[in-house]
């Protein structure tokens, strides 16, 4: 089945934000933000804005009627600071005119001072100083100070990986509309509803019943509005609160790029150790997470980090700690993958450093180590392994060692290109690794003419979370997709919700919708089996086995007059409930961080890509050949969603390996602040060929239907893209000495091209082998 939004979009139909008719008396809000990264604000002249043309009011920290708070998980980030700035762009007056123009021609009219104060952008200083947004955090197995001492080969190294912006089509923006009793209703581009709605309640000083907050669906997110839609909506809200006036603002592209967190960088210190067999039989990692001026969600990032640390390998010892770390940038937040890239390209880099050191193929460490099943991962969780299903089915279809050849005999012949490739398993948990945010709830609706309508806490981002749990209610009911209407994700219809992300919406609202539809099926059926006896000739004595198939109603396998539509008013008639609120919270997931150890995930996601890419060794540009790869879908239920959800993700990989570069100046400026500066993939970049091929796994497993989660996992299929150009770098020059230093950019595969490792690098090689 079909993206059930593919028409509407394709003909522009579909209501974004910035569709949703605006309501006579409309005002538009605009932020002055912080033009320094650090620094005391001493002087905050308004006069000539406020009496700029069409300027309504301008509101400042002062004008907040409950906490100056935004912070989710630490309370440490304000929406309008007060006394101090703590990055670029960190909003201080929120400007409201009648029209946009005349708020942001107002912005530039306000005068302010600051004290300058030092900017911390690299995040090995902040933990220096000792400014960290949480205590670091280790997670162990095994005895990684013994384990040394029977490795035959230990390498170290640095690797370091640079942020991403996410690039939704559609910017942050919100809309906020004042209803009667003081309630407001706010329609955000968020992925999370709820903590837009609980954050408003927090800074107005409201009830959170008082706050309406609906979501049609967004222009994409990728994390990017998982917590940083919110400061957007609270600002409306606050104007609409004061105003008493519906309250706009959409955030211009690079106002939006200057302003909003990205994905963390990341700087990491390895050490990997080995024996003859070439078994890894310890691994310790130092992460140093580049989290920004606030927490955000950076803890919770941090912690997917440590837990993917392994990413789809199995290690005996091993030792990971990870460093939130603030610096003076916008606050980094979720993007894809969620912390979980940052981790697994560190072992990557680990393992191609251990196999330039060895002069073999990285991939004869990599298909050695793959986790088995009943393995444990280093956070206790045993692993029902598909990695080495992938693996082998990777070499079956594709086969590793002939491409390989192809590559080595395309090299030798050839001065100008080189060719290069490389494997990337990955392996991903599916659930929030916060246990308590794994929870849904669906709301479904039958209508006396049959016709289905379904609420649910999910939010359709472009994923198609919304096809899949109609294909749920239509699975479950046997009728015609077109009889059933997905709504908007509202917080007045569905409460408390966790926000669309962690791979999990589908899964969790899924299931809840499953569970609502079967219970309202069992009200029916019960009905079904009282009213059909007559029509359907059957042994009255016994339970009749009921079944609907394709809207018509079969007792003990025969088909009876009986529709679905006549089933449904049948029931109304008897005064027999047509809705159900259900919840559906997955079993079996636990941890613990007193010990760091337990059951997180209720899955794991499996897969192996084969990365080629040919690199001009004259101008240092290069091309992506293809991508192969085997995924483990488990049982798709929407095969033409799910590959769209792995094309996107690995070209979203791709492109933050190897062409998005952020770049911050020394004082905390975004640099690359627009798309002139700021590369992503376009039609001409995307791998020439991706080819997936889907593993199909009986293994009973948590997933709605069995068809796994697939959102994030692929996007880590891009980090092959790196270790592939540098493995085309090492094919024209064996003695460039190539930091492991990501994103790979033409720039940087030119000067790798003909960099040579010095003699003193080859003195101070911090690799060892004995
Ligand atoms: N696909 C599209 N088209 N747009 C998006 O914003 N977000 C990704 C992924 N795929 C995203 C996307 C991210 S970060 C997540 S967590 C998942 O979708 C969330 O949706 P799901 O839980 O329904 O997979
Ligand atoms: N993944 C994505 N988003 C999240 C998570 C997670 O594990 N935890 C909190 N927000
Ligand atoms: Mo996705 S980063 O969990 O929104």
């Amino acid at each position: 089945m079909k993206n059930i939004d593919s028409y509407n979009h394709v003909r522009g139909e579909s209501i974004y934000l910035d569709d949703i008719p605006l309501q006579a008396e409309t005002l538009y809000a605009a932020v002055y933000d912080s033009p320094i990264a650090h620094g005391k604000i001493k002087t905050l002249d308004m006069s000539e804005a406020k009496n700029a043309k069409g300027v309504i009011r301008i509101l400042t920290a002062k004008d907040i009627p409950g906490e100056n708070q935004i912070g989710g998980i630490v309370p440490d980030e304000e929406l309008l600071a007060d006394t101090h700035v703590h990055f670029c762009g960190m909003p201080i007056a929120l400007i409201i005119a009648d029209s946009e123009e005349h708020a942001r021609l107002a912005v530039k009219k306000i005068k302010a001072t600051f004290e300058p104060l030092p900017v911390i952008t690299d995040p090995r200083v902040a933990k220096e100083k000792g400014e960290l947004i949480i205590p670091p955090r280790t997670f162990q197995s095994g005895n990684i100070e013994t384990a040394w001492k029977d490795c035959s080969y230990i390498f170290e190294g640095r690797a370091d990986t640079n942020g991403q912006e996410h690039l939704y089509i559609e910017t942050q923006g919100a809309y906020a509309i004042p209803q009667e009793n003081g309630a407001i209703r706010i329609y955000s581009s968020t992925q999370g509803p709820t903590a837009v709605q609980r954050t408003a309640a927090r800074v107005l000083g409201v009830p959170m019943n008082k706050l309406e907050v609906d979501t049609t669906r967004l222009g994409g997110g990728f994390g990017g509005k998982e917590d940083q839609a919110t400061a957007w909506a609270v600002l409306c809200a606050l104007a609409s609160f004061h105003l008493k006036k519906p309250v706009k603002y959409s955030l211009h592209r690079m106002d939006d790029m200057r302003m909003t967190g990205k994905r963390h960088p990341y700087s990491s210190d390895f050490k990997i150790g080995l024996n003859k067999d070439l078994k890894i039989l310890a691994y310790e990692a130092v992460f140093y997470q580049n989290a920004g001026a606030a927490a955000d969600l950076s803890p919770a990032v941090m912690e997917r980090t440590l837990f993917h640390c392994t990413n789809s390998y199995f290690v005996p010892n091993v030792k990971a700690t990870a460093y939130s770390c603030r610096t003076h940038l916008p606050p980094n937040t979720a993007f894809r993958g969620f912390g979980g890239p940052q981790g697994m390209f560190v072992i990557e880099a680990a393992i191609a450093k251990a196999a330039d050191e060895l002069k073999i193929p990285a991939s004869s460490i990599q298909e050695k180590n793959l986790i088995r099943t009943g393995e444990e991962f280093p956070y206790g969780q045993k692993a029902d392994s598909e990695a080495n299903e992938c693996w082998q089915k990777t070499d079956e279809l594709y086969q590793i060692k002939k491409l390989q050849e192809e590559i080595n005999h395309f090299n030798a012949s050839s001065d100008q290109y080189k060719k290069g490739m490389a494997i990337m398993p990955v392996c991903f948990g599916i659930s929030f690794t916060k246990t308590l945010m794994n929870q849904a709830r669906s709301l479904v609706h039958v209508y006396t003419d049959g016709s289905v309508g379904i609420s649910t806490g999910a939010v359709e981002m472009g994923q198609g979370v919304n096809t899949k749990i109609l294909q749920v209610a239509a699975r479950i009911f046997s009728i015609e997709p077109s009889r059933i209407k997905i709504n908007t994700t509202n917080t007045w219809r569905i409460a408390n919700t966790s926000p669309t992300a962690a791979s999990a919406a589908a899964d969790l609202n899924g299931k809840a919708t499953e569970i609502a539809c079967m219970q309202i099926l069992e009200r029916l059926k019960k009905i079904a089996i009282e009213e059909c006896v007559v029509t359907a000739d059957i042994d009255k004595t016994e339970i009749p086995p009921f079944e609907l198939k394709d809207e018509w109603i079969y007792i003990n396998g025969k088909k009876t007059e009986w529709t679905w539509n006549k089933l449904v008013m049948a029931a109304y008639i008897k005064r027999v409930s047509l809705s159900e609120l259900a919840h559906y919270t997955p079993p079996g997931i636990h941890f613990d961080p007193s010990k760091e150890k337990g059951h997180p995930f209720a899955y794991h996601v499996y897969g192996t890509a084969i990365v080629s890419v040919t690199v001009d060794c004259l101008r240092g540009i290069y091309e992506i050949d293809n991508v192969k790869v085997v995924h483990d879908f488990g049982k798709s239920m929407n095969t033409i969603v799910d590959l769209g959800q792995c094309e996107g993700g690995i070209v979203q990989g791709i492109g933050w390996m190897t062409m998005e570069e952020i770049v911050f100046d020394k004082d905390g400026k975004l640099r690359s602040n627009a798309l002139s500066t700021y590369k992503v993939p376009d039609i001409y970049s995307v791998p020439k060929e991706i080819t997936i091929h889907a593993l199909e796994t009986k293994r009973d497993n948590l997933a709605i239907f069995r068809s796994k989660a697939v959102g994030e996992p692929p996007l880590m299929y891009g980090i092959g893209a790196y270790f592939a150009l540098r493995n085309a770098i090492l094919a024209f020059n064996p003695n460039a000495n190539i930091k492991f230093d990501a994103p790979m950019t033409p720039e940087k595969v030119l000067l790798n091209l003909y960099n040579e490792k010095s003699d003193q690098d080859m003195e101070n090689g911090q690799s060892k082998s004995g």
